[in-house]
């Protein structure tokens, strides 16, 4: 059975975790949700979820990873031996290879606006154009899949080097990164004029708004974004070494992506007042609004607008990255120590 690496320190555990738990479900998914559930209602409902359901399921997910120090399957099978309950512990193998099969496509979204931005192609020229920008590339065959390729290259090259090396140096590098530059974007968001619209509804509440479907979205989203119920926190957690203190990390990694998610939502939605687009435009909304603004940005301050989109993008990007690796981590895990595969097989299988 292949050695079981661990992650450095303390900060290391939080820079992985929160490198899962950070990712497009706090830039993308939670700025849409928030817009089709009604604004500050629904993140009252979110928020309480995160504290009360999330929070104790992730310290479970992060008790028995650390305690049995092995993958789903093998802390299943040393927690309780000679049960059924490992075949749960291989659930949980599979639904983040479920998982990373869609959440690599929109990846591989993040990576050709990140290209887009690179190319300077939110100008003026591109203005009656950008509503079916996004359209036209999503509904085209070969844009997408390329860009979805090299997104899950990307993600396998970096689980590739391995727990220390390749998963931990990456966040520890990324992930104070993306804080800064999320913080400069919502900065600049919440200076635009049209923005305050964008800023009362994420604080004021309107709870006619908040339909049965709308509490059951904010409380998926919570999970969701803790990346939890599927095995990926327990794993991160078994490569935690016995001197840490859970409750510190867990603590910290919530924090970080509660924190990462409002930050999200204040810089995105008084971008969408300020573009006068309608908040519950759903999946597309980021890929619609941002650019939007970049181009309008760009009429006065090219260099700005360019700047600003290409950080943008390049955050969204590398925060699905960190995310994106934590789910093939399952499977190589399982693989691995299961199933004896060197990391290198068992990246390719998966
Ligand atoms: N927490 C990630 C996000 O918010 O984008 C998504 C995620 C990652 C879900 C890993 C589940 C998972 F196992």
């Amino acid at each position: 059975m292949a050695k079981r690496e661990t992650f450095g320190s303390r900060f290391a555990v939080i820079m992985a975790m929160a490198g899962s738990a950070i990712g497009l479900g706090n830039i993308w998914r939670f700025p849409y949700t928030v817009g089709e559930g009604g604004g500050a209602a629904f993140i009252i409902v979110y928020l309480i979820s995160s504290l009360f359901l999330a929070m104790p399921i992730f310290m479970a997910e992060s008790i028995i990873g650390r305690t049995a120090h092995a993958g789903t399957f093998g802390s299943m099978e040393k927690l309780a031996p000679g049960t059924k309950w490992k075949y749960v512990g291989l659930l949980t193998v599979i639904a983040p290879l479920i998982l990373v099969s869609y959440y690599s496509v929109v990846g591989g979204w993040s990576f050709e606006y990140l290209l887009k931005a690179l190319s300077f192609s939110f100008n003026a020229d591109s203005m009656d154009q950008i509503d079916s920008m996004f359209g036209s590339f999503i509904s085209g065959t070969w844009g997408p899949l390329l860009c979805h390729t090299l997104f899950i290259t990307a993600t396998c090259l970096i689980v590739l080097a391995g727990v220390k090396n390749g998963i931990e140096k990456f966040a520890k590098l990324t992930m104070p990164l993306l804080f800064i530059l999320i913080v400069l974007i919502m900065i600049y968001a919440v200076t635009l004029p049209g923005a305050a619209q964008g800023v009362e509804y994420m604080l004021k509440p309107d709870f006619s708004k908040l339909t049965g479907r709308a509490v059951a979205s904010a409380m998926g989203q919570s999970f969701f974004s803790l990346s939890l119920g599927v095995g990926v926190i327990l794993i991160y957690s078994s490569y935690i070494s016995k001197e840490e203190n859970l409750l510190s990390s867990g603590l910290g990694t919530a924090g970080f992506d509660l924190m990462f998610a409002m930050i999200a939502g204040f810089a995105v939605m008084p971008a969408v007042f300020a573009a006068g687009i309608e908040p519950g435009a759903g999946p597309g909304l980021i890929f619609q609004t941002m650019p939007y603004i970049f181009v309008k940005m760009g009429m006065d301050a090219p260099w700005l607008s360019a700047t600003v989109s290409i950080l943008f993008f390049l955050t969204i990007f590398v925060a699905a990255l960190t995310s994106s690796i934590s789910m093939v981590e399952a499977g190589v895990a399982y693989l691995t120590e299961e199933k004896g595969l060197s990391r290198k097989k068992a990246v390719f299988v998966i």
